[in-house]
């Protein structure tokens, strides 16, 4: 298997007061606090991309983009990666597939892959999937053994954080931007009951945030 470079690691304690940052008002009382910061992201995302552009190299590339939490994180890397490869003989293409499993701040267990009639276009193909993050395990691990099944000639894991928790299913973390503490995140594409994605930094919610948009059915 793959192994990173070196890990970014964000400690238990790393928080910074979203009054530090543009965090639009209307979000304000939702979040407790500032976790990675969009400018830092960017610097991670370029030496990630460098990191698997020199692990995997010159080689024809697909990238999987899970929708909807990794938008951001994918064409942050997409721009990267192709930079890193500019002299590469051979082109990267873009897929998107749609995973979803979460009801309020809770993992589900039951992932719902949708949008499987393009993995068929994956068979044969060197694959790089890009998620937005790791929790549990099981939604990537569900993902990893449906592409197995189409026939991929390989596969890599590209996730923007890996939280710091025991998994429930082991899976291949390949590329990691960031491990953080076990804290339900929202922001650069990362949801909670589908709002905050547009948020530019990863922030960690409130309280009264968590009641507030909780799932009443
Ligand atoms: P897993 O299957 O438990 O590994 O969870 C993966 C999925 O759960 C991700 O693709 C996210 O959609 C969602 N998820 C897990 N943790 C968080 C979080 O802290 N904030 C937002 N979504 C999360
Ligand atoms: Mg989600």
């Amino acid at each position: 298997q793959t192994m990173a470079s070196a890990q970014a690691v964000i400690p238990d304690d790393f928080e910074m007061p979203t009054e530090a940052f543009d965090i639009p008002q209307s979000y304000t009382g939702d979040l407790s606090a500032v976790v990675i910061p969009e400018g830092m992201i960017k610097d991670r995302v370029r030496r990630l991309s460098h990191d698997i552009h020199s692990q995997i190299g010159s080689e024809p590339l697909a990238l999987l983009c899970v929708l909807k939490g990794s938008y951001k994180f994918f064409t942050a890397l997409v721009d990267e990666l192709t930079s890193a490869r500019f002299d590469c003989p051979h082109p990267m293409t873009v897929d998107f597939i749609r995973c979803r499993s979460y009801e309020d701040t809770q993992s589900t267990g039951n992932v719902e892959i949708i949008g499987l009639s393009n993995l068929t276009e994956l068979k044969g193909k060197n694959v790089l999937v890009v998620d937005d993050i790791v929790d549990t395990g099981r939604t990537l691990y569900r993902l990893l053994n449906t592409l197995k099944e189409t026939g991929v000639r390989r596969s890599w894991t590209a996730l923007l954080v890996s939280k710091r928790v025991p998994r429930s299913i082991d899976v291949a973390e390949d590329f990691v931007a960031f491990q953080i503490p076990d804290k339900f995140i929202v922001g650069y594409g990362l949801d909670y009951n589908q709002r905050f994605r547009d948020l530019r930094h990863i922030c960690v919610m409130s309280k009264s945030g968590i009641e507030k948009y909780k799932n009443l059915e």
